[in-house]
């Protein structure tokens, strides 16, 4: 028999959310934190020319897509690096920095992802409380054990879709031992960007790591392109252990040509907040419990876990699908993503008919 390692075996498989819908329903998948608008018509445009290269295999330096990067962003093309996916990134840094004799630490419902990374390495995985739904650099700096190595915070957070400042991130960095890497996953970054709170010099300490990703406002999921900014002799370890031809050439060309079009990008930014805040005020309305979120989804809290999962039941019985949180230790949550104004208005009707009291 063929067995694979003890650890493997015991892992569970990546939850990914169920999509289906009852017979003769569509299926509106709110549930994955893809955007809502198609990728900037310039994506299409270059890729069927791109693809009269795919016959080699990409460029390993993703020269183009890094110094673009490197220009929007004023910040050294060296220390990028690109991933398949933010995921890969966030998989190679444990992989690189933990072993079984150490921990990776966490806000209490951090992205989930943190702990199947943390898993890969054979690592610990320890959580701190947050404040309601919002990290807290005291409760992080009073988990850190003697052998936490890697401290991941997604700002904005997912699922929580709330932030903590700058200033907060800075009193964390300066907290952590210099032992510590401190890995600021700004998946939804471009969300709020408009905050003017860039994080990109604390790279230059050499104990951080700032991630971000095409898959969210760049509306480029489907293409798994994210990439982060790391101190040159981390960069260096991570590198040893990523595919060496990680992106795709249709992704390398993708991500850049989205990357010119920031006219664009930030276009989606802004119908995506207007339409998260008028779904969320809707609901406040009816009297749901909504943190703030500066992604582009929206958290909402029931009165308990029974309730959010009958509130799963009614949308899904429409084909509408949320996202059930119990993964992240929010089981009287959902999750749902930003979509259409017409999508968004059938979740939010079915929803406060729920609230008002009415049936299925
Ligand atoms: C916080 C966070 N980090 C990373 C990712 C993964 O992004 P990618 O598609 O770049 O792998 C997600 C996706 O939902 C996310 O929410």
């Amino acid at each position: 028999m063929i067995r694979p390692t003890p650890h493997v075996a015991a892992m569970s498989p990546y939850a990914l959310a169920e999509l289906n819908a009852p017979a003769g329903k569509r299926v509106i998948s709110l549930s994955q934190n893809e955007s809502l608008r198609r990728p900037s018509p310039q994506v299409s445009d270059v890729l069927v020319s791109a693809m009269t290269n795919a016959h080699l295999y990409p460029d390993p330096e993703w020269t183009e897509l890094r110094n673009a990067l490197a220009a929007l962003h004023g910040i050294p093309a060296s220390g990028i690096l690109c991933g398949n996916g933010s995921m890969e990134l966030i998989a190679c840094l444990t992989l690189t920095y933990c072993d079984e004799k150490s921990a990776v630490l966490a806000p209490a419902h951090a992205y989930p992802f943190f702990r199947t990374a943390a898993g890969l390495a054979r690592a610990r995985y320890d959580t701190a409380p947050e404040v309601g739904v919002t990290a807290s650099v005291d409760t992080l700096l009073a988990a850190v054990q003697p052998d936490t190595r890697i401290v991941f915070v997604a700002n904005p957070g997912n699922p929580t879709g709330t932030r903590i400042p700058r200033a907060e991130l800075d009193r964390l960095r300066k907290g952590l031992r210099g032992d510590i890497l401190l890995v600021i996953d700004e998946a939804y970054g471009e969300f709020a960007d408009h905050l003017g709170e860039p994080l990109f010099d604390l790279v230059s300490r050499g104990d951080t790591v700032i991630l971000r990703t095409f898959s969210k406002a760049y509306g480029l999921a489907g293409i798994r392109v994210g990439w982060g900014l790391f101190p040159e002799n981390i960069a260096s370890e991570v590198r040893k252990v990523m595919n060496p031809n990680n992106v795709s050439v249709a992704g390398q060309t993708a991500a850049a040509t989205a990357l010119s079009d920031q006219a664009y990008m930030r276009e989606t930014c802004a119908i995506t907040a207007g339409l998260r805040d008028g779904f969320s005020n809707r609901l406040r309305k009816v009297g749901f419990y909504i943190a703030e979120s500066f992604t582009n989804f929206a958290l909402i809290r029931f009165y308990d876990a029974q309730a959010a999962q009958q509130a799963d039941a009614i949308l899904r019985a429409e084909g509408v699908v949320a996202r059930a949180q119990s993964v992240a230790g929010l089981p009287d949550c959902l999750r749902v993503t930003v979509g259409t104004a017409e999508d968004l208005d059938l979740a939010a009707s079915l929803l406060e008919h729920r609230a008002k009291g009415g049936k299925a």
